[in-house]
């Protein structure tokens, strides 16, 4: 049987880190894999979580099964975290799923169950992954413009006129926040111009909320999420804690459905509950419940916030420094943009040669399509970088 197996693409994401791994330069640099690090390179467990840890420690009593939708001391908190009161809790559901990725992947087995024909429209570019789940469960996939290579900003009319495309029942993916890869986001105004434009073809929106907290702040990040939420009348929300919790190999997310006609919500729950049955039956707990004691502390919920607004700031700061930089090596503007990407990730604008030259030269390591994660850079490390990506001639 396994004769019939062809051998699979490397996820590029991956590779990269393991080169990084293999790399026995002392001066590398890896700004590959999107994981937070703090200025001395490490990727820290949050205070509140540690705390949360132990307290669970204590208090846990049984490993037996949770529900099929996780513990709802989760879900509830999270559901707040994301959707605020912008929605009424009697319009959606909500399962556990195991990170941001199990929740994405749900949500389009869920697209597929209920309309087959539904065609998937991503940005480009998107999260690689989104595009090889996508083809792995047989979905026709169609790109919009996004990203403005020239600008570092979106190219928010060719965005539109593709979208122009969309027929009833196709899905529209958008991300809630920091933009993974290029870092360029929406304003609210175009994401109001996306609502109507949506709501007049017939289009369902599904937003992939990775990064909250990462951009402008907590509430912030969330509200082109809310708008959505609020302003259309099915939406479909996969939010990670990976990243703003620091619980990357825990694996917790979270799959929300949102309808404005309130009795789909008991189908839509118990059809979010039906496919993590097929697909694990039971999600991951054990991060589930950690952001579940944070957030319905109110010290740990006030502490692991505090700790997540130096993290976001220590990115902003990092981005600034390095724009400042550039502008002063190149003596141009032409950089600019990076101080006002927002999120973990910037698209630079190099070629796959360039950032080949900077991998083999320089040590520094980046995804092939310029993608760099600004949390992989500390304060010594911003003029290297700098340096070499004037000499790479980018
Ligand atoms: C990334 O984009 O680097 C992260 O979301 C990690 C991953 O799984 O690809």
């Amino acid at each position: 049987m396994f004769e019939h197996l062809k051998e699979q693409p490397k996820d590029k994401i991956l590779a990269l880190m393991q080169a990084y791994k293999d790399d026995p330069r002392d001066t590398k640099i890896d700004l590959g894999v999107g994981v937070y690090k703090n200025p001395q390179g490490v990727t820290p467990i949050m205070r509140a979580v540690k705390e949360a840890e132990r307290r669970w420690w204590d208090e846990e009593t049984t490993k037996a099964y949770t529900g099929l939708a996780g513990d709802p001391a989760f879900t509830d908190a999270m559901i707040n975290l994301v959707l605020g009161n912008s929605v009424a809790r009697d319009q959606f559901s909500a399962v556990a799923t195991p990170g941001g990725t199990g929740a994405v992947r749900q949500a389009f087995e869920l697209v597929r169950m209920a309309n087959p024909e539904a065609r998937v429209f991503v940005s480009d570019p998107t999260w690689p992954n989104h595009l090889s789940i996508l083809k792995y469960l047989g979905m026709e996939t169609i790109m919009y413009r996004y990203f403005d290579n020239a600008s570092g900003g979106v190219n928010f009319g060719g965005m539109m006129e593709d979208l122009g495309q969309v027929r009833k029942g196709d899905v529209v993916l958008l991300h809630g926040c920091c933009h993974n890869p290029t870092g360029a986001n929406l304003n609210m105004v175009e994401f109001k111009a996306v609502i109507d434009l949506m709501n007049e073809k017939g289009a369902i929106p599904m937003i992939d909320i990775a990064y909250q907290g990462f951009g402008d702040g907590l509430d912030e990040d969330a509200a082109a999420t809310r708008a959505v939420a609020a302003g259309c009348p099915e939406t479909l929300i996969a939010a990670s804690c990976s990243k703003n919790f620091g619980i990357y190999r825990e694996r917790t997310g979270l799959l929300m459905a949102v309808a404005q006609d309130k009795s789909m919500q008991a189908i839509a729950q118990g059809n979010l509950a039906y496919l993590n049955r097929q697909n694990y039956s039971f999600p991951p707990d054990h991060g589930a419940r950690l952001v579940g004691i944070v957030l319905n502390d109110d010290d740990l919920r006030a502490d692991w916030k505090a700790e997540l607004e130096e993290v976001r700031k220590g990115m902003l700061s990092l981005r600034t420094q390095l724009a400042d930089e550039l502008q002063k090596l190149s003596g141009s503007d032409r950089f600019g943009f990076l101080a006002q990407h927002r999120g973990m990730f910037s698209r630079l604008g190099a070629s796959p040669d360039q950032v080949e030259k900077l991998r083999a030269d320089h040590g520094i390591y980046m995804v092939g399509d310029s993608r760099l994660n600004i949390a992989g850079l500390n304060k010594d490390t911003v003029p290297v970088l700098a340096k070499a990506v004037v000499e790479v001639g980018i």
